[in-house]
Order: C-alpha cells, then structure tokens, then sequence
C-alpha cells in the first residue's frame, strides 16, 4: 500500500484519455494529471526541445512525490522517453502508437496510424515499424493542428470535421482497415473517424494496454494500491480556460489548478 499518486503527463488534455483508462483498471490510485498546455501543441516541436522538457517535468513531478510516471503523449515519448528513463528512478510506463497489434489485426495488409509529425519522424516510430510492420503496408498519417483544434473549438467543430475529412480520406484510399490513434488527443474524435471509414474499420486506442502496464509495474514494486480514488488536474496554462475544455471533452466540471514544473 502506497499513498503516493501516480503522475501522469501529456502536452494538454489528451492524456485524460488515458487517465480514464487508469482510473477505470486502477480505481483506488490516486493521480496528478499535468498538463502542458502552455506548450501546446508538442506536435511541432524540435526533438531537443521536447526531450528538455520532458525531462525536467518528469524529475519535478517525481519531486512532488509521484511513485510512478505515465507519458500519455506519443509525441513525448517518441522524443523524451529514453532520456527521461535515464534521469529518473521513478517506475515509467511510455506511450507508443500501437503498430504490432494494429498488424496483427488487419486483414488488408495495410494499417494507418494517425500522429503527429514529430511522433512519426521520430527514430523510434521508423523502428517500430521495421519491427513490426513487416509485409504490410503501414500509412504514416501525419495530422498537424488536429490536437489543438480539438481543444480550442472542441471534438464536434467544423475545424476538426475538416481536418479529418483531409486526413481520413489517404487512409480510405489505401484499403486500411485497422486506424492505430497514435496520439493520445484522438480517441476524443474516435467516433467522428470511425464514420469516415467502412464498417468493421477497427481503431485501436492503447489507454487499456497502458493501464494493464501500469498495474504490472506497481505490482512489482510493490507500489500497488493505497490511494483513495482522487485526481488533481494541474496545467502550465491558464487554469479557467483549461477547466473550460475539460468539461466540454468530459462533459463534467473538475478544478484545475495551475502548475510550473
Ligand atoms: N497528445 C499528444 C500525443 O499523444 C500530442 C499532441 C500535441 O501535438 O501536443 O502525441
């Protein structure tokens, strides 16, 4: 039993979709969800600037004393994971777009994953998919602005039916019949490309893989359990506007507070 909460972290609110995933498996955790909004969208950003970053946000919250990390955001960990890895001693389950079982799963042969452009030019997708994308045809979708556009007009807005509409129809043209959400903002729209695509398309979304991970790892360490269920929501950005967003996404007011790593 350890009453210490587990830090989760993503570039702005998209990580809460994991965070739904962790409280849904992990329900008596407690959790301290930060989220970067000041640097919103990390789509865009140089590889060095995230890595820094990730950095000195992972060794802040582990002074705050989280017992664990989650990076629930494919774009830090395509960029920051292994230099986070190396400079905390936290126990740290890492994002990343789920390539191997979307190739298992597809029967076309032919796989799209949706990203950002920094997660799908980093090294560590390319390896992903040397990996496990062998004999398919795996359809790297980059699609900048979707992120932020999710969250300053909101899932349902023209802005994103239109960028979907641009970034979905590639997908369609190639036959792929399994979508990897490689980016933790999307499961918000899942139901938007879902009907973009033929029925039977399957989405994979890794928000229960994360939290079965998570579980594993604390178990390990003993670290499992003790929490009573909170969860403290923290932005770098203003925290009105952020609480705004949250509850357009969740459809339920939470206080966020605000926090500088
Ligand atoms: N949610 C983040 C991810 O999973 C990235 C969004 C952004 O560009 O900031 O990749």
């Amino acid at each position: 039993m350890n009453p210490r909460p587990i830090a989760v972290f993503d570039s702005g609110l998209g990580g809460l979709t994991v965070l739904r995933a962790l409280q849904a498996r992990l329900p008596h955790e407690d959790y301290f969800y930060f989220a970067d909004t000041r640097h919103l969208p990390y789509g865009d950003k140089p590889e060095v600037f995230l890595r820094e970053r990730g950095v000195q946000i992972a060794a802040a919250l582990a002074a705050r004393g989280a017992k664990a990390l989650v990076i629930a955001c494919n774009t830090a960990t395509a960029a920051a994971a292994e230099a986070i890895r190396a400079a905390t001693a936290l126990p740290i389950v890492a994002l990343e777009p789920g390539v191997k079982p979307a190739c298992n799963l597809s029967r076309s042969g032919t796989i799209g994953v949706l990203a950002t452009t920094r997660t799908l030019a980093s090294e560590r997708f390319q390896r992903l998919v040397a990996e496990h994308g062998r004999g398919q045809q795996v359809l790297a979708q980059a699609c900048p602005g979707l992120a932020e556009t999710i969250e300053s007009d909101g899932p349902g807005s023209a802005a994103v039916e239109g960028l979907l509409d641009r970034y979905i129809a590639p997908l369609n043209a190639a036959g792929a019949d399994v979508v990897v959400l490689g980016c933790t903002h999307y499961p918000w729209v899942a139901e938007a490309i879902a009907r973009r695509m033929p029925a039977g398309t399957q989405l994979l979304d890794t928000g229960a893989a994360v939290a079965r991970q998570l579980e594993r790892l604390l178990a390990a360490g003993g670290l499992l359990g003790g929490g009573s269920g909170r969860s403290q929501l923290t932005t770098s950005g203003g925290p009105e506007r952020v609480a705004a967003t949250v509850d357009r996404l969740f459809g339920q007011k939470m206080p966020v507070a605000h926090w500088e790593p």
